[in-house]
């Protein structure tokens, strides 16, 4: 029987989503199915939802920017948003396949499948913070770019021989400013598990200077503090403590920098369009069977399933 699927990109967008969205549409062909695509529980919630076909669908993994689009969605957190949601995926489609991060997949869980949705969560996101896959699509793109990015910096800093702090999006997450750093052979890794005060920090830029290290590199998490939403940009900007702070101990020879959104723009690297292509094979194998309510996962060697239930309880719950 032919089935129509409504694929959804929510929260940032992440490099592999277009290979999903690939795959996804390259497998549902077999069986003749219509795909669907959209910009997160917004375009489920208004109905903007578009046709994919081969035009938009075809020969797209290589490419950043997901086609369907993303958003973060403010009205999936009203009764009246999930309603619409609920009411619109029933009357419309017989399986909705959510691509997001560990918030994404929640909602997919508490939203959609307890109201009866069928629902599949591919985990995607740079912050690599789905509990039960080893990595999430955008992860290693996302590292990639990163460990350029950084090179890049290192170099000019070196010339000058000035240190440098460079701020690595991830909110709340740790992963992507370790794999970087480790990748880079930072000398300060600084995130949520092993934190810095800015005299520590100093102390270390300082002691390598006397060492002879001409230019030191110190990678912070973005966000690193979940009581203070510490933020260096805005810290930076408008001049108060943890910059400041470092500053005064290394002087002059100290710059900043962010590595944000551009490496959730990152090119998608070979390993995230794989990753994407059996992700989205997986989930049209999975809505053939009839099996909802899961996520998919890679682990170990192979591609899984959990229930979005217990991967809800492990990133949110768990203690
Ligand atoms: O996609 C995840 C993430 O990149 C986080 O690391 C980051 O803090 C957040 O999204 C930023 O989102 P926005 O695009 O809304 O600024």
């Amino acid at each position: 029987m032919s089935k129509k699927i409504l694929v959804i990109a929510s929260g940032g967008d992440a490099p592999g989503m277009n290979a999903c969205v690939e795959s996804i549409w390259t497998h549902a062909q077999k069986f003749g199915w219509q795909v669907f695509g959209g910009a997160g529980y917004t375009a489920l919630i208004e109905g903007l939802w578009v046709p994919i076909d081969a035009a938009l669908a075809s020969g797209i993994s290589h490419m950043t920017a997901c086609v369907v689009g993303s958003s973060r969605s403010k009205a999936f957190g009203t009764p009246e948003g999930i309603a619409a949601a609920v009411a619109n995926a029933k009357a419309s489609f017989d399986a909705i396949v959510v691509l997001g991060g560990n918030g994404s997949l929640k909602g997919a869980w508490e939203k959609l499948e307890r109201n009866g949705v069928n629902v599949i969560g591919i985990p995607a996101t740079i912050d690599n913070d789905v509990f039960f896959t080893k990595n999430s699509l955008g992860f290693s793109s996302a590292v990639e770019e990163g460990a350029r990015l950084v090179d890049n910096l290192n170099g000019t800093m070196r010339a000058n021989e000035r240190d440098h702090v460079i701020q690595i999006m991830g909110w709340h997450c740790d992963e992507l400013t370790k794999a970087i750093g480790e990748a880079t052979f930072a000398d300060i890794i600084d995130v949520n598990e092993n934190r810095h005060s800015p005299q520590q920090i100093a102390q270390i830029l300082e002691r390598n200077r006397t060492a002879g290290k001409g230019s030191s590199t110190v990678l912070i998490q973005e966000k690193v503090d979940k009581s203070k939403d510490r933020n260096f940009i805005r810290e930076m900007h408008e001049g108060v403590d943890f910059w400041n702070q470092i500053a005064a101990f290394a002087g002059d020879d100290i710059r900043g920098h962010i590595l944000g959104h551009t490496l959730r723009g990152a090119a998608p690297s070979a390993r995230d369009r794989w990753l994407g292509f059996h992700y989205g094979r997986v989930a049209v194998e999975l809505i053939q069977v009839g099996k909802f309510g899961v996520g998919i996962g890679l682990v170990g060697d192979d591609f899984t399933t959990e229930t979005l239930e217990e991967i809800k309880r492990r990133n949110f719950d768990a203690t």
